[in-house]
Parts: C-alpha cells; structure tokens; sequence
C-alpha cells in the first residue's frame, strides 16, 4: 500500500501494546494516545523542508535550520482531540481546525455535525488526527472537507489502521499518506471494529464507555 506508512520504533510497540489492553484507564491511555502522536509526528515531519538562517552560538558565528512550513492540526472529534497536544508541542504557531463526525452505528457511515477549519489552511500543510482509521468513511469525509475548504497537503495520523479503510482512502485520495502505529491486517469485524484494535478510541479517551 503506498499511501501507508507504518511507523516502526521500540517504543511504538510498546506504547501501542500498553493501548490495546483492554485494563488500560482512561488516564493512562489519554498519556498514550499523546505519546504515540508525538511519535507518528515525528516520521509525519522527516521531510519537512527547513530554511538556513545565521544564528550565534556563545561560542562563534553558526548556521541553524528553522522548519520552514505552516502546519494546520485538524482533529476529527472527538477521538482526534487527543493526538493534538502531541503534535502541537512541536509547532506552537500551527493553527488548529475541527471536524466533527460520528460513525451512524447502524450504516457506519459518517455523520457531519462540525466544521471550523483556519481560514488559510491553504497555505498550510494539514494534519488530520484520529486514532482509528476503520472503514476510512470518516478520514475520507473529512479530507472532501479539508480539499473543498482549499487544503492542498494533507496527511493523516492515526494510531491503528485496517486494509480496509487505507485502500479506500488510497483510491479515492492518492495524495494523502496515512501514518499508522500499527496496521491491523485481521480488519474489521461485524460492527465495524478493527481487530484487535484497542477498542472504541473515543470512550476511551473520554471514559463515556
Ligand atoms: C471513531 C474514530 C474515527 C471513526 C473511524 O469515531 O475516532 O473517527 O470512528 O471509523 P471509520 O474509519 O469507519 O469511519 P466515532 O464515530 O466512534 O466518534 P467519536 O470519536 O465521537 O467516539
Ligand atoms: N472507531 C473506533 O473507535 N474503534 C474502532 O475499532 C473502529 C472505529
């Protein structure tokens, strides 16, 4: 899948072990979700161009590196939410949009019921958060969102992906790459749960189970 990126690191196996199990509290999995984000951000941002500026050191005269793009954090509320501190503390100027979508239980398909995007998201390079990318019906909404609103570079962060979601997504957005902490090839099951999964993010995050 060329639009999939999975992100390999000790730590990502851990904390998304940590995450999937099912006694992890709500405390404890909000600091993961955190955690994971900050890491995916990091493999989001390796090719993030940077421009040289002269800096003084307390030593002598220097060259520094000074990430040069804006970057949009667009959460899909509400599981999104969590991952956005993650990011943010990274690019204190990024401007911070929010879609907000829920799953109909019974068709899965997404329901619009927020939408506040920056008004140069366009000049901006968009992250759109959420932890789970099931059937993709909720990350592809939100990118038709993002791209009508007049974003033109987006990536997506999540933290458990299925084949499902990442090939719809890629055939309906090949220009968006999908950044994953794990990649769950079992897919779905009936109600539309990824497998293993971690569950329902959202109840997690929120402790609304
Ligand atoms: C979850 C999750 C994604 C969506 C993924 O949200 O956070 O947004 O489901 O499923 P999909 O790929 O099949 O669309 P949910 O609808 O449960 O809302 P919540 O974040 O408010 O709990
Ligand atoms: N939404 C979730 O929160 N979890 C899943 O496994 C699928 C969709």
């Amino acid at each position: 899948m060329k639009n999939l990126e999975i992100v390999k690191h000790p730590l990502i196996d851990h904390k998304i072990s940590m995450i999937r199990k099912k006694e992890t509290g709500n405390k404890e999995f909000r600091e993961l979700v955190h955690e994971l984000a900050s890491i995916i951000c990091y493999e989001a941002t390796r090719e993030t161009p940077t421009q040289a500026q002269a800096i003084q050191t307390p030593v002598e005269d220097s060259t520094g590196y000074f990430i040069a793009q804006k970057f949009a954090v667009v959460p899909i509320l509400r599981a999104g939410v969590g991952m956005v501190d993650g990011i943010v503390k990274f690019f204190p100027a990024a401007k911070i949009g929010h879609i907000g979508l829920y799953r109909d239980p019974s068709t899965l398909n997404p329901v619009k019921y927020y939408v506040k995007l920056p008004s140069d998201i366009n000049e901006r390079e968009v992250f759109l958060v959420d932890p789970m990318v099931a059937t993709g019906g909720s990350a592809i909404e939100a990118i038709n969102i993002l791209k009508e609103n007049g974003a033109q570079k987006i990536k997506v962060l999540c933290l458990v992906s299925c084949p499902e979601g990442v090939e719809k997504i890629g055939k309906l957005h090949p220009d968006v790459k999908i950044y994953t902490a794990a990649h769950d090839e079992k897919g779905l099951n009936s109600k539309g749960y990824i497998v293993p999964g971690l569950g329902d993010a959202g109840d997690r995050i929120f402790g609304t189970q």
